[in-house]
């Protein structure tokens, strides 16, 4: 049974300390946080690792795909998933596992993911919550890995969410909080889904988001967040 935290570390505890490092997850704990998030994608080899963007570029200064890249060539500081989770595990850490494939790897990266869980994840850890802005994804890992509990990520509001969600059997959404309205957010409750809402560092608009209902706030600046809902 999933129990997410009040409060989740974005990338780690991303305005303090580069994203999605293994630093980012100490920093992230030193600070308070119980759970982080993170974004898991493959290299050219398949390897799951953890990378927002497509390009290496923004995040490591090296000017080429993900995708296009294999495990050996990537920079030190760019953990593999299984690193991760050692990290994770060491630190007392849960996690949001945000399922962020290269176009054309969506259901690859989820099967990637999963199996990597199914065979490192400790049980001293609580159960991960998967996370994916693609359908696809979420519907490999429901297939692959029903045991573990989905989230549909939305940027906002459409016609479509609670079909969506239900198609992958998600027990949660994940949104933008900036665009969250408070009639959505009581559909979405009602509707019996976590609400999980991303990336809100401002103390005063995570506190306006929890009294609209959301269960759980995503942030870079966990210490900030939690101070504010404490
Ligand atoms: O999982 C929440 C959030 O990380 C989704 O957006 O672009 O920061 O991965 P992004
Ligand atoms: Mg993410």
């Amino acid at each position: 049974m999933l129990q997410l935290p009040k409060v989740i570390g974005h990338r780690g505890a991303a305005a303090y300390a580069p994203e999605n490092t293994l630093e980012s997850f100490r920093e992230a704990k030193r600070r308070g946080a119980t759970w982080v998030e993170t974004d898991v994608k493959l290299t050219a080899d398949g390897v799951p690792i953890l990378m927002h963007d497509e390009s290496l570029k923004r995040t490591t200064g090296l000017d080429r795909l993900v995708a296009q890249t294999p495990r050996a060539e990537l920079p030190a500081i760019v953990p593999t998933f299984e690193e991760a989770i050692a990290c994770w595990a060491g630190l007392g850490l849960g996690c949001n596992v945000e399922i962020k494939p290269c176009p054309g790897r969506e259901e690859e990266t989820a099967v990637a993911a999963v199996e990597t869980i199914r065979r490192c994840w400790p049980a001293s850890l609580p159960i991960p919550l998967l996370s994916s802005f693609k359908d696809p994804s979420l519907a490999a890992a429901h297939r692959a890995a029903p045991e573990l509990p989905r989230a549909l990520l939305i940027d906002a509001h459409g016609d479509t969410w609670e079909a969506r969600a239900r198609a992958v059997a998600a027990v949660g959404i994940n949104t933008n909080g900036k665009r969250l309205t408070a009639p959505w957010a009581v559909d979405i409750k009602q509707a019996g889904f976590l609400l999980s809402v991303y990336t809100i560092d401002d103390p005063a608009v995570a506190r306006t988001l929890v009294a609209m209902g959301a269960d759980c706030v995503i942030t870079d600046a966990p210490d900030v967040v939690l101070a504010a809902l404490s």
